[in-house]
């Protein structure tokens, strides 16, 4: 399955007619009218690329460096929740995967595989476990905690949900879980289910009954005090955050719109990366996750300063279609996508891009 599907998108068009609806819907939504879940796509289109040529190209190079860590290519996976509605084997394919391809995997608290089964899974992948700041204290440190026993390598602490963003498709689906699946990282009974009897989006009322909605820059120096590991905060969204992050004293930020799922209205993700890059100079690394569905989107990302990309739904389509091999499939190929794009624009590694190689199409003045 997959051997004939040539770019990302034919994943996603076989994954929409295999998946039942509930999770497909689920998947799939953006907030209220979708605004910012479509621009994060078209906005790349927006960005044009200004190659170079007669550079020698012959010999490259996709690796990074990333908070230390050498990856194969600048190209990892965000977290996205309950994996095993798309296949059985959900986080823990997804984590072997990426292992296969030397990259980075990062775990969501809301996973239907825990901490540990993903650690045993995927022992040499280089790991990053998405927090969120819960009401009861004693569950974000229980997470950090075992996170840190499995060998994961940082936290993303997850900033953009307060609350949960409306989206529409899981309100009319009265979204829930499949019975035999659970949210595996919780050990009290209560945390590991939905709340059935709640109206709407059971998840909705899940973070609201859980999340903590009052959290605030204080909790970052919290969280300073119960991890020895790095903090990266994903969903800024403006300069101003990206100075508080600094100030804070965190390892990065991850520049991100949760995939338009949580407040509709919002710019695209690419869109803000360089105002974002611009505050924080080279004091930390920026990635970015939004809209990635091709080699050239992650160029156009790196050229405007991210260091990474990370990619959500690519992944759920990957392990929709066929599973462990499904995901191999996307990162092989949109990796050689990036390696096609490099050698088109005079570059031979991650280094050689600058800049004045993307131009946003409303500010080319030649
Ligand atoms: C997400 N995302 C997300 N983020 C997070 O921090 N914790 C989570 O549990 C989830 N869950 C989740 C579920 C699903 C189904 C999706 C699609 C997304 C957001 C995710 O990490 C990422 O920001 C976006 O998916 C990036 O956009 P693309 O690549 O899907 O366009």
């Amino acid at each position: 399955m997959g051997d004939n599907f040539a770019c990302l998108d034919d994943f996603e068009k076989h994954a929409l007619s295999v998946l039942p609806k509930n999770a497909l819907d689920y998947y799939t939504s953006g907030a209220g009218a979708q605004t910012t879940l479509e621009d994060n796509k078209r906005a790349f289109s927006r960005y044009k690329i200004r190659p170079r040529f007669l550079r020698d190209v012959s010999k490259r190079d996709l690796s990074t460096t990333v908070l230390g860590e050498k990856i194969t290519m600048p190209i990892g996976i965000s977290p996205t929740a309950m994996q095993r509605m798309a296949h059985p084997e959900g986080e823990l394919a997804n984590a072997r995967a990426v292992e296969a391809m030397g990259t980075i995997y990062i775990l969501s608290t809301l996973a239907t595989c825990s901490i540990e089964e993903v650690a045993q899974a995927a022992p040499k992948c280089v790991k990053w476990f998405q927090l969120f700041i819960f009401r009861d204290r004693s569950v974000t440190i229980d997470l950090v905690q075992r996170a840190e026993k499995a060998g994961f390598k940082a936290f993303v602490l997850t900033l953009d949900v307060p609350v949960f963003g409306i989206r529409l498709a899981d309100v009319r689906n009265r979204f829930t879980m499949p019975p035999h699946l659970a949210l595996k990282n919780f050990t009290s009974l209560s945390m590991t289910k939905f709340d059935e009897k709640i109206e709407g989006s059971r998840l909705t009322g899940y973070v609201a009954s859980l999340f903590d909605d009052t959290s605030n820059w204080e909790d970052i120096k919290w969280l300073k005090t119960i991890t020895f590991l790095p903090i990266l905060l994903k969903g800024i969204l403006t300069a101003e955050d990206a100075v508080l992050a600094v100030n804070h004293h965190v390892d990065g930020i991850v520049v991100s719109n949760h995939g338009g799922r949580q407040l509709d209205g919002t710019f695209a993700s690419i869109d803000v990366l360089e105002e974002i890059v611009n505050a924080v100079g080279n004091k930390i690394e920026v990635y970015l996750d939004g809209g990635i569905r091709d080699g050239t989107d992650v160029f156009k990302a790196l050229a405007l300063g991210a260091k990474m990309v990370f990619m959500g739904r690519p992944a759920l389509w990957g392990l929709a279609c066929n599973g462990e091999e499904g995901v191999k499939q996307i990162l092989r190929i949109i990796r050689h996508e990036f390696d096609t794009t490099l050698a088109l624009c005079g570059c031979c590694n991650v280094g050689e891009i600058e800049r004045e190689m993307v131009v946003h199409e409303c500010h080319h003045s030649k």
